[in-house]
């Protein structure tokens, strides 16, 4: 995800700024920039430059840096959500006049209706970002009002701006001084002697300083080199003293989770939300995608959905087929990519075929899109990573926004994936016979979705307790059925990934056709039994593993005390609609497999023989 740096103080700036940069790496990006304010003959002039790809290629390009004197500057990591990942739309952006500098995490959501009023009064855009938009909005509100400061002028900008950011932003008028806002995108102020800099995690800081000044969502902090000034968006003064962190910088990069997987799993009530970001319409009972808008024609008379995917995203296209078919009626198959690729697929007219891959880089998933590619088939994608080869050779699609997932193991992908599935359920289902009562109830139960996931998460004690209790077993069995069939898979696939246990995954309706021979008191038995529509059926399956001893967990629904009467542990898990289980059910594998792994001492962000993303085959 993107990354900013900032930088005021009496050191050159550039080198700050980079190192700063360089520790941000790790969040994942596509390209990067860097804008210094420094004194060239009689003025101050901004020098800014900018590149696609790795860091190294920006510093290719600023050579010794003599061109890049200043003391002070802004520098950005760009993970592309608006346009390629490419130089014109990396970071800083710039106004008409190369005066005013801005670096900018989040979205902004009302871009292009901004972006189009300021067209018609003759602003020129270089790049597709949004981005781009607000720093031509601050230039149009600071010409017309040259008496105000320059972050009274900002914040007047914001109050006209929709949606997400984190802002470091400087004038060449106003040289020693850099506005940061932060709303809904981390960001803090590293506190040194005579300085500050700035960054949108402490990583980016802690190399020059461990007094940390947290910003809270709607204030905006004014930096002179001697002071700070922090005031809410309705402008109270707020007074807030620095604290100082003991992390180190690797720490810092994993916010001060263990392991990169944790992180990752504790993050998923944000991650859903980001996913969901500006894409619900609840009272009308729509979802918005914009990425798909260009073909919203074809999907309306599309006939048939195929999916190609590979593990984890594999499994959320399993559940994308229950929610697409019992809610948008709309026939859908899912294919494992690499099956996909060498059998002979039927194609027929109104057929869409639809890529899942985080990565956007699985060699598989790409080969099947291309196949369908090459038979003509209309091709969609669900991907994480902007810019990615799925990502530009699909048609069209939805991407996670989840920022990177760095475990090997994927777990707020998959909750991702099928947040996307679910809002493309409700466009394709709003397109044919959902009714908006339908759609409004699923937008509503949607917008729940990231606290009932806190809520699982919060239950993380009881879910280590339970696997300590088991964490002599060499074998498990997941059942489920119906939405939790594949979550069933996913259990059991998470589980073997990292603790290298060796877990199998079920439909429950299968149990009694061979698997059930394995069971007896040394192998337990994990089922996903919320009370859903199938939940009677599941019950029975139970109890039908504990008349042969097998030892059961089970995921129930709050308020299901039954449970607890006909198995051995129960974790349960919020209740919301039957569709959306999945990313409740899931959460408790996941913390299941994390604890199984930490117990057996595995390194759980890099298991052995498995790569985070398989681009041979
Ligand atoms: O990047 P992708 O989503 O295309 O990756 C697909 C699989 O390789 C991936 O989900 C893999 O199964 C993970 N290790 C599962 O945790």
């Amino acid at each position: 995800m993107c990354g900013i740096v900032g930088y005021i103080g009496k050191q050159r700036a550039l080198p700050i700024i980079l190192d700063g940069l360089k520790a941000l790496e790790y969040r994942g990006y596509d390209s990067a920039g860097v804008a210094v304010v420094g004194k060239h003959g009689k003025g101050f002039q901004v020098r800014f430059a900018k590149a696609p790809g790795r860091i190294s290629v920006l510093e290719g390009k600023l050579g010794d840096g003599t061109d890049f004197e200043g003391n002070v500057g802004i520098a950005h990591t760009r993970w592309a959500t608006h346009g390629e990942p490419n130089e014109v739309n990396a970071h800083p952006h710039h106004d008409c006049k190369n005066n005013i500098f801005l670096a900018h995490n989040g979205i902004i959501e009302n871009y292009k209706d901004l972006k189009s009023e300021l067209l018609e009064k003759g602003h020129v855009f270089c790049s597709e970002t949004d981005t781009e938009t607000l720093v031509h909005l601050i230039e149009d509100m600071r010409d017309s009002d040259p008496n105000s400061t320059f972050e009274e002028v900002v914040m007047k900008a914001l109050r006209r701006v929709r949606g997400t950011y984190g802002l470091a932003i400087l004038d060449r008028r106003e040289p020693e001084k850099i506005v940061a806002v932060r709303n809904f995108s981390p960001l803090l102020l590293g506190v040194g002697d005579g300085e500050y800099i700035i960054g949108s995690d402490a990583s980016a800081v802690l190399k020059y300083t461990r007094q940390i000044v947290y910003l809270n969502d709607g204030e905006i902090a004014v930096l002179t080199p001697s002071r700070h000034h922090i005031f809410t968006l309705e402008n109270q003064t707020v007074m807030r003293a620095p604290q100082e962190i003991d992390w180190t910088i690797e720490q810092a990069e994993r916010g001060n989770y263990p392991h990169f997987m944790a992180k990752e799993i504790f993050e998923q009530p944000e991650s859903i939300e980001n996913s969901l970001r500006g894409r619900l319409v609840p009272e009308e009972g729509l979802a918005k995608l914009g990425g798909l808008e260009s073909v919203e024609k074809d999907l309306r008379k599309a006939k048939r959905l195929i999916i190609a995917a590979c593990g984890t995203a594999y499994y959320a296209g399993m559940v994308g087929k229950y929610m697409l078919e019992e809610y948008a009626g709309i026939p859908t198959e899912v294919d494992l990519a690499s099956e996909f690729r060498y059998r002979k697929p039927v194609f027929r007219e109104g057929d869409i075929f639809l890529a899942i891959s985080q990565s956007g880089e699985t060699a598989d998933t790409l080969a099947a899109l291309r196949e369908a590619k090459q038979k003509g088939v209309l091709t969609l994608g669900i991907v994480n990573a902007v810019g990615s080869t799925i990502a530009r050779e699909t048609d069209a699609g939805v991407y996670q926004h989840i920022g990177p997932e760095i475990g090997v193991a994927s777990t707020k992908a998959f909750t991702s994936q099928l947040t996307i599935l679910a809002l493309l359920t409700l466009f394709l289902g709003r397109q044919r016979e959902m009714s908006i009562t339908i759609g409004r109830r699923i937008a509503e139960e949607l917008k729940q979705l990231p606290i009932l996931v806190g809520r699982v998460l919060a239950g993380h004690q009881n879910i280590q307790t339970i696997v300590k209790k088991y964490s002599a077993h060499r074998n498990f069995l997941y059942l489920g059925r119906k939405y939790n069939f594949p979550v069933a898979l996913e259990g059991a696939l998470k589980l073997k990934e990292i603790s290298y246990v060796h877990a199998e995954g079920c439909s429950a309706g299968e149990m009694k056709h061979g698997p059930i021979a394995l069971i007896d008191e040394t192998f337990p038995s994990i089922f996903l039994a919320p009370s859903d529509s199938v939940y009677e059926k599941v019950s029975s399956n139970i109890q039908e593993i504990k008349a042969r001893r097998g030892p059961v967990i089970a995921i129930g629904t709050e308020g299901n005390g039954d449970l607890k009467r006909f198995t051995n542990d129960v974790i349960y898990i919020p209740k919301t609609l039957e569709m959306l289980t999945p990313m409740l059910s899931v959460v408790p594998l996941q913390l299941f497999a994390y604890y199984a792994a930490l117990i057996k001492g595995c390194d759980v962000d890099k298991p052995r023989n498995l790569a985070k993303s398989v681009t041979v085959e």
